[in-house]
């Protein structure tokens, strides 16, 4: 079942995103160059935020799995090899009227007949495919020799590297590699904000294993790869699973989950954990001649490894992690009477400022000094912003539309003007309860850091 769009919500939040700095069109003062986004202060935070996250879980938390960074210019040899060079194509179509190009899939049909959906017209050519893959020239001649792609995946990178990191790293199947890093895909129609981008961030696991635990380790990814997504945010309510047909998963693919979420433009994927088998080492080693086998110390077998591949987008999941977030709701103002307030609900663990810091009064010197000094103290361990201007409401309403979760204030309590035993403590706002608490500035960190992990 597909979940219902809402556009007026998408709107209200792509608004927000350039408003507030999380995400801005690339080279917008030239007119926009389009499948490309720059995130801004904001979105540049939760973005690393989600990627240290799954660095986190993915890599430091587990015995199983080393990292790479691998580069994105690529030997045209190793696409081959995978087939994209031959087979990563999307089929175009093109409107003789207007010229627009569109994929065949996002033509729109009325009554049998195939339409553009730019202009309407029905003189469209036939489908014919499109290679996605982005060539550069590699030195200064541009001769064929010297053609190297831009990775359409991060994966493949994994797969070359297979047998220098199981030396390396003296690794017993199963066992993972892990990538976070640039993807690029010259998409026939970019679109949906960030959701289909020319270019964009990867965030891959290729896990390998013996061919008869595959199935095993396919249900074990997809479920481990659903709490991740609980765990930055993402209500289960808006995760599916789609179990991808045998007819639109890749040839070589025994089993593929597509994680999925409900976006206001519909529901779409977030996430591929795929079985690949062992068609990728299988592959290289045939085209490159060397040996990416394994061997079993203890059965003495000699064996082309499988794998899982749990695939994961970050600007996709960036993306969610907003839409789950944006809600509007009530508040009080300064003078106790409700207004409506935009609250991004963020996760402490993902949001891009974790504390904003706020003087009472910015004219009061003492003040502002404790309330700076309350700032240095917290700075070497979250992301802090220090406010002085303004009534109080509006500075929290200012941290509430982009998220952080804890607001800070000092007031002259702190300065233990009215009770001497709160001399030295802050109120702490919390930014979806709205409820305030008074805590200790030496216990501050420490409290803090505990609600943020
Ligand atoms: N190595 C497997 C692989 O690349 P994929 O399903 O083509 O599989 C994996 O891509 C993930 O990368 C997708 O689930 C999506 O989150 C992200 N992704 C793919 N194309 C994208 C695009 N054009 N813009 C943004 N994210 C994209």
């Amino acid at each position: 079942m597909n979940a219902p769009t809402d556009a007026q919500r998408m709107e209200k939040i792509v608004s927000l995103c350039k408003r507030r700095g999380f995400i801005f069109q690339s080279s917008e003062i030239y007119g926009g160059l389009n499948g490309a986004w720059d995130y801004g202060p904001l979105g540049v935070e939760l973005k690393r935020n989600l990627k240290n996250y799954w660095w986190r879980v993915m890599v430091h938390e587990r015995d199983d799995v080393v990292g790479i960074d691998g580069a994105i210019l690529t030997h045209p040899a190793v696409l081959k090899a995978s087939g994209h060079v031959e087979g990563f194509s999307d089929p175009m179509i093109d409107c003789r009227t207007c010229k627009a190009h569109f994929r065949a899939d996002q033509l729109a049909e009325k009554k049998g007949v195939r339409q553009c959906p730019n202009c309407g017209g029905k003189d469209l050519t036939e489908a014919r495919q499109f290679n996605l893959m982005f060539e550069t020239h590699v030195g200064a001649s541009a001769e064929e020799s010297s053609v190297a792609y831009l990775r359409p995946e991060t994966a493949q990178s994994i797969f070359v590297q297979f047998k220098n990191i199981l030396e390396v790293s003296r690794k017993k199947l199963p066992f993972g590699i892990a990538q976070i890093g640039k993807a690029f895909r010259n998409e026939i129609n970019p679109r949906n904000f960030t959701f289909r981008s020319r270019e964009f961030e990867q965030m891959e696991l290729e896990y390998f294993c013996r061919p008869e635990q595959g199935m095993e380790f396919l249900e074990y990814w997809k479920e481990e790869r659903l709490k991740f997504y609980e765990n930055v945010g993402l209500s289960r309510a808006n995760l599916n699973v789609l179990d991808v047909p045998d007819q639109e998963r890749a040839f070589y693919s025994k089993g593929t989950y597509d994680i999925e979420y409900d976006f206001p433009f519909g529901r779409q994927e977030l996430e591929g954990v795929a079985y690949r088998t062992d068609y990728d080492l299988s592959q290289h080693q045939k085209a490159s001649g060397k040996s990416l086998e394994y061997f079993d110390e203890e059965t003495k077998e000699r064996f082309i490894p499988h794998v899982v591949e749990p695939s994961a987008g970050v600007d996709r999941t960036v993306l969610a992690l907003i839409c789950e977030a944006y809600t509007e709701d009530q508040a009080p103002n300064d003078k106790g009477e409700m207004e409506s307030r935009i609250v991004l609900r963020f996760s402490p663990r993902i949001a891009p400022i974790k504390c904003a810091v706020f003087p009472l009064l910015k004219n009061k010197e003492q003040l502002v000094a404790k309330a700076k000094e309350v700032v240095r103290l917290l700075r070497p361990d979250m992301t802090v912003f220090y406010d002085e201007s303004g009534a109080i409401g509006r500075r929290y309403r200012r941290q509430d539309e982009i998220g952080t979760p804890f607001g800070v204030t000092v007031d002259f309590e702190t300065l233990g003007e009215k009770d001497p035993a709160l001399r030295d403590t802050v109120t702490v706002r919390d930014r979806d309860s709205m409820k305030q608490e008074r805590i200790a500035i030496q216990d501050l960190s420490a409290i803090l850091l505990e609600r943020l992990r």
